[in-house]
């Protein structure tokens, strides 16, 4: 399904090493790959995915879009293991999430998440809402600070480490969102609208950010749910849902 060419190559996952993988054509499981996944509610009355099938390459970056109400954080919520589908097979980097029993462990080590309106804890820092992501890796405190830190210089936020979400601008929320998502150095980056309640200037940031991070980590995989054009063409491909599916025919 995906034309993207070139992929960076990647260490081998832990289902690449179980065995557990479904090659692509160069030898590789993909990042992410949906055969047939529904999600109903209400009995089947509601169908927020509806036999869903696609398929993300490593190292791609793809947008997602498509009218509200399609399925797009639907699709993300499963990806990311928050949810379980009625049906079909999710699997990442090979490893099918219905076997998967420690899923807060493989969220932990695979995904990093960035939700629409940023999910930071307002009773905590913006250094100390970076550092809760690494609870359980087996860092020490002091390296969660140090990483956190650097995080935090990375998206441009050095200065305001004790800073608590309260006084921080809706911009400086989501890049602190942004730093928290990349603490464990997922393979597969999610987000959901991550300009979606931010301002011209704010946008602009966070696509630089965006931008700098296709640069710099070509590894990772990012899928990018968003309704604005400008973000999608940050993407190496569009992906079109409708009614829970994907729309081959857009607009
Ligand atoms: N827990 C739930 N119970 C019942 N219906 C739900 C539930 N969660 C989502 N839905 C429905 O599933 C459909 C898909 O929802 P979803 O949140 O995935 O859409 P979306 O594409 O992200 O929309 P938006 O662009 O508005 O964020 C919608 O019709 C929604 O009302
Ligand atoms: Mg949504």
């Amino acid at each position: 399904m995906s034309d993207t060419g070139t992929q960076a190559p990647r260490p081998a996952g832990r289902a690449e090493r179980a065995g557990e993988e479904r090659a692509g054509e160069d030898g590789r499981a993909p990042a992410v790959e949906l055969e047939g996944v529904s999600k109903h509610y209400d009995g089947g009355l509601i169908k927020a995915l509806d036999g869903l099938s696609l398929r993300v390459e490593r190292g791609e970056s793809a947008a997602v879009t498509g009218p509200s109400g399609c399925g797009k954080s639907t699709m993300l919520h499963l990806i990311a293991a928050l949810d379980r589908p009625t049906s079909g097979v999710i699997r990442v980097g090979g490893l099918d999430l219905a076997r998967e029993r420690d899923l807060p462990g493989y969220r932990r080590q695979h995904i990093g998440l960035v939700f629409q309106l940023h999910n930071l804890l307002p009773q905590l820092s913006a250094i100390q809402n970076i550092e809760v992501a690494m609870f359980g890796t087996g860092l020490t405190p002091r390296q969660r600070r140090r990483r956190a830190r650097d995080l935090l210089a990375d998206v441009g936020l050095g200065g305001l480490q004790t800073r608590p979400p309260t006084k921080l601008s809706g911009g400086e929320r989501q890049r602190v969102a942004i730093a928290r998502a990349l603490a464990n150095e997922p393979e597969l980056l999610l987000a959901d609208e991550p300009t979606g309640s931010l301002d011209e200037r704010s946008v602009r940031l966070v696509l630089d950010m965006f931008a700098r991070l296709r640069a710099e980590r070509p590894g990772m995989t990012m899928i990018i749910v968003t309704h604005d054009l400008r973000v999608a063409d940050t993407a190496d491909r569009i992906i079109w849902l409708r009614d829970g599916r994907t729309d081959d025919s857009p607009g």
